[in-house]
């Protein structure tokens, strides 16, 4: 049974990105959708994965617009002017594999502890999106180390408290969702203009499976179409 109910509240987290701000365009939209707030660096309730102390209090600060029934969570980083992804492991470097485990899996865990507490218990959906690239079973070609590991790490801080929650909000689905390669600023260096799908496809095929999920898929990773990945 789907847990978003007729008339939904959503939370887009990352809204000044490229899939988050097409997923803004589909929820504004969406007639069901009654009220879509979005939050990143620089909005008014702002949200700074180099500032931990600033997740709590957004949090809190949206608190008032609670309870919502949508949490999207789009931010993360695959390079910056600094550094590429690594090709080897001579690439290695601690700032880099720092960086990235603070923006891909630490700033997203501590979200879900604070953002969760503003979800619908009578029905809600947390989604982070993830990439196809940090499951270990199906890295075929190595490469992209941190990127790989930061999405690893946040794969299990979502199974983990997918777990709890279905303790304390049974009807709750917490996800991670993978949305295939997009033409955005975070695939641009790697061909992403011409390989990658427009973002709005991409957020509209990933909310066709938001609206199917039923609480029985919480504690899963699931790819844009719809299909269950291997962790
Ligand atoms: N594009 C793809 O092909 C692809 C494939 C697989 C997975 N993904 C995942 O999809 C998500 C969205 O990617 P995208 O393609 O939309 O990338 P994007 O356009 O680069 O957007 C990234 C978002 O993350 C935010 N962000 C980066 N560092 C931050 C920090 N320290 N604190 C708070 N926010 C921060 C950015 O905020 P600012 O605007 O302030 O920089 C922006 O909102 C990411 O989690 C990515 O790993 C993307």
């Amino acid at each position: 049974m789907t847990l978003l109910p007729q008339s939904f509240r959503a939370l887009v987290i990352g809204s000044s990105g490229t899939i988050g701000s097409a997923f803004m365009e589909l929820l504004q939209n969406n007639p069901s959708c009654s009220m879509a707030i979005g939050i990143h660096r620089h909005s008014e309730y702002p949200i700074d994965y180099q500032d931990p102390s600033s997740i709590e209090s957004s949090a809190k600060a949206l608190a008032l617009q609670a309870p919502f029934h949508l949490i999207i969570n789009t931010i993360g980083l695959l390079h910056s002017p600094k550094w590429m992804p690594e090709k080897k492991l001579d690439d290695l470097n601690a700032e880099q594999l720092g960086e990235l485990m603070k923006i891909n899996a630490i700033g997203p865990a501590l979200t879900i502890r604070y953002f969760s507490k503003l979800l619908d218990p009578k029905n809600s959906v947390m989604v982070n999106l993830s990439a196809k690239v940090g499951s270990i079973e199906d890295n075929r070609l190595g490469g992209w180390y941190s990127y790989r590991a930061s999405k690893a790490a946040l794969n299990m801080f979502i199974k983990t408290a997918a777990i709890e929650l279905r303790r304390t909000k049974p009807n709750t689905a917490l996800i991670a969702l993978h949305p295939g390669t997009v033409n955005s600023a975070l695939s641009q260096p790697f061909r992403g203009q011409q390989i990658g799908r427009p973002a709005l496809e991409a957020a509209s095929d990933m909310f066709n499976v938001i609206t199917r999920l039923s609480k029985e898929d919480s504690g899963s990773f699931l790819s844009y179409s719809g299909e269950k990945l291997p962790w």
